[in-house]
């Protein structure tokens, strides 16, 4: 197939024409916790087995965040190393994106601190919430403002720690999720390739079926949204199990269509990780053999924003995406929301040798050094010049 530029069809994909700049990734992360938690020691808790949650999930295991990490030091840590991989200095980033429905705190974003503690001094930074598809909203909008001329460089991670809002005694929910985080540096360029096509997709209508509704303006905390339990995941699994198996597919065929190619095209789908019986039934329905789907639920559970960009780079480092590769990305999830992307996959720029590594290094020991000076010297100013006065306001 030559090279395409998929079209632009007035439907919300992103393929051009004639385009100058494309947005390739050229670095790839991923972190998680060093917990894992099998099905047996969730029997322990709730009634339900290993043979069960195998059966109907896919799912083995997941990893569980330790005491000192969070989302936000998940981010952190695939950020860093996706940023190894291209080789790229954090003051070259000009937007960081922190797709998460797990975020540190309701502000400041998630982002944010990334950006901070990566010294990322010439960034944008914001969190997105677009529940388990929000990876794929997030790299669209990367790939979207880089191909406008808006931005050259951009951080995209997902990153996710589940087990802080899961209902560990509700078996329909506690058995399905576990924490990650999986990043991507996205990189402007003039040569045909990287994000072809996105397609980005909600039904608000059906946002009851997959929600937390303690904590906002809503419902604010108080004892009673604690006591009621709305401060965790409330899930109606076999609604979002539907509506998951008729939205995958439809949604691949949409970019990979817009792209110009067809599902022969296409060497790897990355779908999101929920439930293999989920990937199985868009694989049955896009008559694609099961090896062309990536799969590594097993090991993880639903890492929601996390499962793409971790699976991505686990496709990576096992070989399974070559150059001159398309692959396209399919998620859904809370909201609802569904999306996809088509990929083609273009050799990358070698990682950064030992001595880079070192200099990145120092980077972040600088970047802490001068987050710690503005702090102090902000509480010193403070303290020197009193109350903000009416001109300074
Ligand atoms: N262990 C044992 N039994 C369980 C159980 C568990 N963990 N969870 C549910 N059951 C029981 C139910 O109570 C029900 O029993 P009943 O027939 O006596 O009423 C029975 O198993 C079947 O329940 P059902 O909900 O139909 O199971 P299912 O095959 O749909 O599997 C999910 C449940 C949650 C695994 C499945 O619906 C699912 O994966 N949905 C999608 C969820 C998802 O992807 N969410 C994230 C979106 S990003």
């Amino acid at each position: 197939m030559a090279d395409h530029h998929g079209k632009s069809n007035g439907r919300g994909s992103n393929g051009r024409n004639g385009r100058s700049r494309y947005a390739h990734i050229i670095g790839w992360g991923m972190a998680l916790p060093s917990r894992v938690m099998t099905n047996d020691e969730i029997a322990q808790m709730v009634d339900t087995s290993d043979a069960w949650i195998r059966e109907r999930t896919g799912i083995r295991e997941r990893r569980i965040a330790g005491a000192k990490d969070s989302t936000a030091t998940l981010a952190l840590r695939a950020a860093k190393c996706a940023l190894e991989v291209a080789n790229v200095s954090p003051a070259d980033l000009n937007l960081i994106i922190v797709a998460t429905a797990t975020p540190e705190y309701l502000f400041p974003a998630t982002a944010c601190l990334v950006q901070d503690w990566l010294g990322a001094e010439n960034a944008g930074a914001f969190d997105l919430s677009a529940g388990c598809t929000g990876f794929v909203y997030a790299l669209s909008l990367a790939a979207q403002t880089i191909i406008s001329g808006a931005a050259d460089t951009v951080l995209v991670i997902g990153s996710e720690t589940l087990s802080r809002i899961v209902d560990w005694q509700d078996r329909g929910t506690c058995i399905l999720f576990g924490d990650g985080a999986g990043a991507v540096v996205l990189r402007a360029s003039n040569m045909p390739g990287g994000v072809l096509t996105t397609l980005l997709r909600s039904d608000g209508s059906g946002g009851e079926l997959l929600a937390l509704p303690g904590g906002g303006s809503r419902y604010p905390p108080s004892p009673t949204t604690v006591l009621n339990g709305m401060h965790k995941i409330h899930m109606n699994g076999r609604e979002v199990f539907r509506f998951a198996t008729r939205v995958m597919a439809q949604a691949t065929r949409s970019v990979v269509e817009d792209a110009g190619l067809t599902l022969e095209d296409i060497a790897l789908v990355i779908p999101h990780q929920a439930n293999i019986r989920i990937i199985e039934a868009a694989a049955r329905s896009l008559g694609m053999p099961m090896e062309k789907m990536y799969v590594n639920i097993e090991r993880y559970g639903n890492t929601s924003s996390a499962s793409i960009p971790i699976a991505l780079c686990e496709a990576i480092e096992s070989g399974r995406i070559k150059a001159d590769d398309y692959i396209v990305l399919v998620a859904f999830g809370a909201g609802l929301t569904w999306g996809a992307a088509t990929i083609k996959w273009v050799p990358t720029p070698p990682p950064a040798s030992p001595l880079e590594q070192r200099a990145h290094a120092v980077r972040y020991w600088w970047a802490a050094l001068r987050s710690a000076w503005r702090r102090f010297w902000r509480r010193l100013e403070s303290r020197l010049k009193g109350p903000a006065t009416a001109s300074e306001k």
